[in-house]
């Protein structure tokens, strides 16, 4: 079987984004994958967060992923810092990484840009990244369309790896999907939706209640034109709600557009939220079941297990090969 992993970092409010984007590929991949996915609480600590939060903020994120519909009898979900191997490999592949790759990341240039201190952490993260995937020779990446540039990367160090010290790591491939892979601010049709975003009015969070989500979607940035028609390069704002109302209803553009010909965008921002909003209801009573059962700690622990076993083995036969001295 071939295996899949991913990660999303607990790092603010998981948004509509992570989920079209992300994690409606990780529930349908885990049918026929050895499926793992990680909280990375390792990358979230690349910029400051606040110890009293991190912990919970780690297991909402773990509780979302359950509650979007993985299920833990099947696919592995846990923190990162619960397998100590991810941190070792990645400094494995920092040294593996040239300053020029970490340099081009458009991410790093993003959040480092306009700030006079940033952490070192910070631009060795693909390395980190590199070696979560790696770490389990994992086949398959579902992720949004702005970690592409860091799966090449990891692609790239895992054949330097393999040229220098001898065929050992599966090369993966990104798994992106077609639409949805970029859904954009609702006040600005060019910025990536972003949890981070100090707008809330920005982005739509999955536990934002229905009459937040409704308030969100009426103030949406919209163009000046007046038809629901899909062209992202003249109508970014318009198209994105759009995407954001075929992954949620599970229509094709096309039929969205047919079925507003003719209307006016009000018509069909109120539409959308009624869509939206349904699609998040199941999700949020789960999340709200399962935070309540108390059982995420067990399934962390269970899932962290498994994965250690596999991480370590992986790790003994790197550093085999690159010749440290075995423990005895
Ligand atoms: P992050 O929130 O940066 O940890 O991202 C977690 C996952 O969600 C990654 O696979 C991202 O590519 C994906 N993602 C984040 N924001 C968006 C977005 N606005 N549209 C689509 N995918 C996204
Ligand atoms: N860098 C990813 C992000 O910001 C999160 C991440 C960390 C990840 N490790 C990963 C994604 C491994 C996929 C695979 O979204």
């Amino acid at each position: 079987v071939k295996k899949v992993l991913s990660g999303i970092q607990p790092s603010g409010n998981l948004t509509l984004g992570n989920y079209i984007g992300a994690m409606k590929n990780f529930v349908k991949l885990q049918d026929e994958h050895e499926c793992y996915f990680m909280v990375v609480d390792l990358h979230a600590i690349t910029v400051a967060q606040d110890p009293a939060a991190l912990g919970e903020q780690s297991e909402a994120v773990a509780a979302l992923f359950i509650a979007a519909g993985i299920d833990p009898a099947r696919s592995n979900v846990y923190l990162q810092s619960h397998v100590p191997q991810h941190a070792e490999l990645g400094w494995i592949m920092t040294t593996l990484t040239a300053m020029g790759e970490l340099e081009r990341m458009t991410q790093f240039k993003d959040k480092s840009s306009g700030k006079d201190s940033v952490g070192a952490g910070l631009f060795v993260y693909p390395s980190l990244m590199a070696a979560d995937i790696l770490i389990y020779n994992a086949d398959l990446v579902p992720v949004g369309e702005d970690q592409k540039q860091h799966l090449e990367l990891t692609r790239d160090l895992a054949g330097r790896f393999n040229h220098r010290f001898g065929e050992f790591f599966t090369i993966p491939e990104p798994f992106i999907p077609e639409v949805g892979a970029r859904i954009m601010s609702l006040d600005d049709g060019t910025k990536k939706m972003s949890k981070s975003s100090p707008n809330a009015g920005s982005f739509i969070a999955l536990l934002d209640p229905p009459d937040v989500i409704r308030k969100k979607i009426s103030r949406a940035t919209t163009d000046s034109g007046r038809e629901v028609i899909y062209d992202p390069a003249n109508k970014p704002e318009v198209s994105n709600l759009m995407s954001i109302y075929a992954e949620c209803s599970g229509m094709t553009l096309q039929q969205i557009a047919d079925r507003f010909e003719g209307q006016m965008y009000g018509g069909f921002k109120k539409e959308l939220a009624e869509v939206v909003v349904a699609s998040l209801e199941p999700l949020q009573q789960r999340y709200h079941e399962i935070r309540s059962s108390g059982e995420i700690a067990d399934i962390l622990a269970h899932s962290a297990e498994r994965a250690r076993v596999v991480a370590a083995q992986t790790l003994a036969g790197v550093k085999e090969r690159m010749g440290f001295l075995p423990v005895r």
